[in-house]
């Protein structure tokens, strides 16, 4: 399979901190990859250096030309407008005419469920309903790679199960994941892979089916081992 975006041996310093440490992570078409690992280990710093939001201090960043891509944060930044408004303007952004721009985002929201509160302030929606808008947003922009921080954090497990319902969906559409999680069951039920990092190493690369199989991770390290024990308890 060709690669979408590969990078090799990526550091990342952020001052006296290293963030990422000669990071070598190769995302192919089809894939869904799992970013998991502690907080501070280096997961939205790996999300923001593939997207080419951050640039690495060493290293290199290979990308496919004519890959889409797009990006989800952890808490998406809403524009004090209506729901649809914000999808919208993300494709106004990028060169559609305004009327374009609200048809498509009107069938980005009905993608989502959103359609009913298309004309509701997005700030006024609430946490789980911001979080498909956000996904909207994104799928409106018809991204071959979807990269996402954390997008169910701060879900109840109702807002869970629709969110990831969605990422399963555009899976199937033919979209490439790469995806940050805290929820190793969330991983188990959306990766195809995992990537586990510790202190901005990459420590485990791995199918999900392998990755879970805990005596294989504790040799990777013994946190790594606790990691996924701890999660899963
Ligand atoms: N803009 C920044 N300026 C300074 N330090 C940063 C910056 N972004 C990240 N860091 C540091 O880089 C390290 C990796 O952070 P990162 O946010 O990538 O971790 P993470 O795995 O996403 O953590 P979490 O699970 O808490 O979201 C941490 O030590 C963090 O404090
Ligand atoms: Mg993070």
């Amino acid at each position: 399979m060709s690669a979408l975006v590969q990078l090799k041996q990526v550091d990342v310093r952020f001052g006296a901190v290293h963030a990422l440490r000669g990071v070598d992570l190769r995302v192919a078409a089809g894939e869904r990859v799992a970013l998991v690992g502690a907080n501070g280990s280096g997961k939205s710093t790996l999300l923001r250096v593939l997207h080419g939001l951050v640039r690495p201090a060493g290293g290199s960043v290979l990308r496919d030309g004519a890959t889409r891509q797009a990006m989800v944060f952890q808490r998406p930044y809403m524009v004090r407008t209506s729901a649809l408004n914000n999808v919208a303007l993300a494709l106004w952004l990028r060169g559609r005419r305004w009327g374009a721009s609200r048809e498509e985002a009107l069938a980005a929201l009905a993608r989502v469920g959103l359609a009913p509160v298309a004309l509701r302030g997005a700030r006024a929606l609430s946490g789980g309903q911001q979080q498909r808008l956000a996904l909207a947003r994104a799928w409106s922009l018809q991204p071959d790679l979807l990269f996402l921080d954390e997008p169910t954090s701060s879900l109840d497990p109702h807002g869970k199960r629709e969110v990831e319902a969605l990422m399963a969906e555009f899976a199937c559409d033919g979209m490439t994941l790469v995806f940050a999680s805290h929820n190793l069951g969330q991983v188990k039920r959306l990766a195809t892979r995992v990537v586990y990092l510790e202190q901005g190493r990459v420590l485990a690369d791995l199918p999900v089916h392998e990755f879970f199989n805990a005596p294989r991770l504790a040799q990777v390290s013994g946190e790594a081992g606790l990691f996924v024990k701890g999660e899963l308890a």
